[in-house]
């Protein structure tokens, strides 16, 4: 630590009450993704593969890379090895919602929304079958089940329309300063299965983005489940807990990391629930998609079976774990240097790990034995109830959410100039994402407001560092 840092920091943490004793590291290489790091930091930043990627597999990537981003078409068609999409989907490619492999965003008033999604589910009863839970997590809902679809090929009726209306309110930081926040509102318009059901249970979920994935599922799993803290015994206020989900290949349940719930267990899995939920595109894993029996899908014709080829899903996997991480920017800057310190200082780092080493991933040495920052525990914490979606997902529960990486958070808006931030995307900047943290991220989020404009300043200099 700069002792021009000291005073601050040392000030701060007298007035602010209990801070954590543990002391976390600062970052000391612009390399977050270690030696897959890119230096690139224009609209591209997100798209480039692992630095270190061996020649020998680049091929696989770009291939990988047709499938994400080329739309999906209606079967049959000429197109042989992209054809199925649907009958109902959200959107028709993987690059719709995960735009320039980035993050999606919450759509405009009177535009239909494309890469935010409703979850949908019934709350569990006594007479839920237990292998239902144990295997999906959730009770989908009758006839719409799992997802709101908003698309559909001809012949199809979309199941619903979404609309979002915006409630703002103002709030007054610690020095005086006033912030506006905004806060989502869902409606669901012109049901085409029938009425919803009255206890419907919904979950908004803006796509998050892809940096990194090969690497945080290289992360061994002992090191995750080792900060875990359900009855919160250091007394710091904070609990987090790692979700245990269902793993389709290995037919049990084990330790979850991807999802902004971390409802699924790898990269695959997500993929090829991406591809049967958000497109209607089955696979060997995912061999069912989101249609239920009251809405008669088979009427139309496959694009095979499954629709995507095991070839096909290898590529895209190996798309979705390769893509690099961008280097950070402004390092030197005594701003960010100071805002880094207050990160640690204001208990942000109890939930957004800075620091990680990846253990070894088959085949894959490029991720393998890798020193990363990518701030964050990939564990659940209960965010509040401003937060809150009341939709459980195996252990996690309406309140929770998987601390998501902090890693490229910089780019955000340089990738997708309308991006948000948090779950559905209601933060317009990361300032305003501090300050809806609630539940165990209270203390750290009242702390933030606590602080002078100066210092603010310099956590957000940090953050945008990143
Ligand atoms: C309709 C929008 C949409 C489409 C299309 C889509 N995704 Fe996603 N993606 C999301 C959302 C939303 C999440 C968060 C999911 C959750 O929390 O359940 C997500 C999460 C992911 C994740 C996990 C990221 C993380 O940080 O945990 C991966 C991997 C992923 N998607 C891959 C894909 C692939 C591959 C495709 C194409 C086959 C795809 N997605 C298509 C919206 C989309
Ligand atoms: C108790 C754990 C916890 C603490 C402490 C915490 N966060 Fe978070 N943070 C989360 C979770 C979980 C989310 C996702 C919430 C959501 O999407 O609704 C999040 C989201 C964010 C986001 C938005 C990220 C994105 O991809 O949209 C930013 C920025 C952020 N946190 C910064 C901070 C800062 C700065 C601090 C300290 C002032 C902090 N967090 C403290 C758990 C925590």
């Amino acid at each position: 630590m700069k002792p021009l840092l000291l005073i601050p920091v040392l000030a701060l943490s007298l007035t602010a009450g209990p801070t954590s004793a543990v002391e976390y590291p600062l970052q000391d290489t612009p390399q977050s993704g270690g030696a897959g790091s890119v230096a690139q930091s224009d609209h591209n930043a997100y798209s480039l593969p692992q630095a270190n990627l061996p020649i020998s597999r680049r091929l696989d990537f770009s291939v990988g890379n047709s499938f994400f981003r080329n739309p999906w078409v209606i079967a049959p068609s000429s197109t042989d090895a992209r054809d199925g999409l649907g009958p109902l989907f959200n959107t028709n490619s993987c690059q719709g919602c995960h735009i320039k492999d980035g993050r999606g965003h919450p759509p405009a008033p009177g535009e239909t929304a494309v890469s935010l999604f409703l979850r949908l589910a019934v709350p569990a009863g006594p007479d839920t079958d237990p292998q239902l839970l144990r295997e999906h997590g959730f009770v989908p809902a009758p006839v719409y089940g799992s997802q709101l679809q908003t698309a559909a090929i001809p012949g199809m009726q979309p199941e619903a329309q979404l609309n979002i209306a915006w409630q703002e309110r103002e709030e007054t930081l610690g020095d005086g300063t006033r912030v506006t926040l905004r806060s989502p509102e869902y409606r669901i318009d012109n049901p085409n299965y029938g009425p919803l059901p009255d206890e419907l249970l919904i979950s908004p979920r803006v796509a998050p983005p892809m940096i990194g994935l090969g690497l945080l599922e290289a992360i061994a799993e002992q090191a995750i489940v080792a900060a875990e803290d359900p009855d919160d015994l250091d007394g710091d206020g904070i609990s987090g807990r790692a979700n245990r989900v269902w793993d389709r290949a290995e037919q049990r349940t084990v330790l979850g990391r991807f999802g902004l719930k971390a409802a699924e267990p790898n990269v695959m899995q997500q993929s090829m629930a991406a591809f049967a939920g958000d497109m209607g595109l089955t696979s060997s894993l995912a061999p069912h998609t989101d249609c239920t029996p009251e809405q008669q899908c088979e009427r139309f014709v496959d694009g095979g079976d499954p629709e995507v080829s095991d070839k096909i899903a290898a590529f895209v996997n190996f798309y979705a774990m390769s893509l690099a991480v961008p280097e950070r920017r402004d390092m030197d800057s005594p701003a960010v240097q100071q805002g880094a310190q207050l990160f640690n200082d204001i208990g942000c780092a109890a939930c957004h790990t800075p620091r990680h080493v990846t253990g070894e991933l088959d085949g894959r040495p490029d991720l393998s034995n890798q020193v990363i920052w990518p701030y964050t525990d990939l564990l659940l914490h209960d965010m509040g109830d401003g937060l809150a979606d009341g939709r459980a997902e195996f252990l996690a529960d309406g309140n929770e959410w998987r601390t998501p990486p902090l890693w490229g958070l910089g780019l955000t808006q340089q990738i997708n100039p309308r991006a948000g931030f948090l779950h559905d995307g209601r933060a317009r900047t990361p300032e305003e994402a501090i300050l809806w943290h609630g539940g165990e991220a209270q203390a750290s989020n009242d702390r933030y407001r606590g602080l002078p404009a100066a210092l603010r300043q310099s956590l957000i200099a940090f953050l945008n560092s990143l």
